[in-house]
């Protein structure tokens, strides 16, 4: 039986990975991680590499996944990196796949998903979930994110955000991932949606690392200075 593990890595901190995530890492022979560019170090394998086996040496590989929209290069680094992921599973390794989070949240893995469950039917796969970076936020800042009969909804940000006013009107809860430097293009936004000056509002950034940034403060106190600058951020704005 060939069996392929995709791990959710949660949000960065290694005390939160779950005991079956952390049993599937030290038994690898082989941990694929996705990262941006060639030479740049995998997010989700920083999250693990204190747990790793040294005395195991597991074999390290990491899949490029450029951040770009283009569909046919998309799909080709799609097509190209489940390729080399079902070779090591076929070579009758134990392999183990890392992604932030939890991997059905915008994450590689979907992709490598479908792939693989299409072209290469005899690998088995199994997924453990991991934290998602929306529920750690919500714990730090002690924020619910619904209760009751309140709505909410996410929205990756650097995405087309024409849809944001309506769905705001519509929402109690709105929550914002995908890249910090396009969050202050919805703050009006949401203030024509019926968001009051009162309304919550808390922003997070490398969320579980040492270079963590949380801050919680009022919609109509939001300036410039209160945005945050990465791709690694959250922001929820939560009705009053
Ligand atoms: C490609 S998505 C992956 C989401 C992930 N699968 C999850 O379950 O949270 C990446 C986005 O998730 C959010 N994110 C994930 N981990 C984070 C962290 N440690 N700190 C801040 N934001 C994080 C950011 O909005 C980032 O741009």
């Amino acid at each position: 039986m060939y069996e392929l593990v995709c791990v959710g890595c949660g949000p960065g901190d290694p005390e939160l990975l779950t005991i079956k995530a952390v049993k599937a890492i030290k038994n690898a022979d082989v941990i694929l991680c996705p990262t941006s560019k060639e030479g740049k170090s995998s997010i989700a394998l920083s999250v693990v590499s204190s747990i790793l086996d040294q005395s195991k040496k597991p074999e390290i590989v990491n899949l490029i996944f450029p951040m770009v929209k283009d569909k046919q290069t998309l799909e080709t680094t799609w097509e190209n990196n489940a390729k080399i992921l079902a070779e090591h599973v076929l070579a009758g390794k134990k392999v183990v796949y890392l992604t932030v989070g939890d991997p059905y949240l915008y994450s590689t893995w979907i992709y490598l998903h479908r792939e693989l469950e299409t072209k290469y039917p005899k690998i088995k796969i199994s997924v453990i979930p991991g934290i998602v970076s929306i529920f750690t936020f919500a714990s730090k800042v002690g924020i619910s994110l619904a209760e009751g009969g309140e709505k909410m909804a996410v929205i990756p940000s650097c995405y087309d955000l024409s849809k944001v006013k309506e769905l705001a009107k519509n929402c109690d809860t709105m929550i914002f991932l995908k890249d910090g430097r396009y969050f202050d293009q919805v703050i009006e936004l949401l203030k024509e949606a019926g968001f009051s000056d009162d309304s919550i509002f808390a922003i997070g950034q490398d969320l579980g690392t040492d270079k963590e940034i949380v801050r919680k403060l009022k919609l109509g106190e939001v300036t410039k200075e209160t945005m945050t600058t990465k791709y690694f951020s959250i922001m929820v704005v939560k009705r009053a």
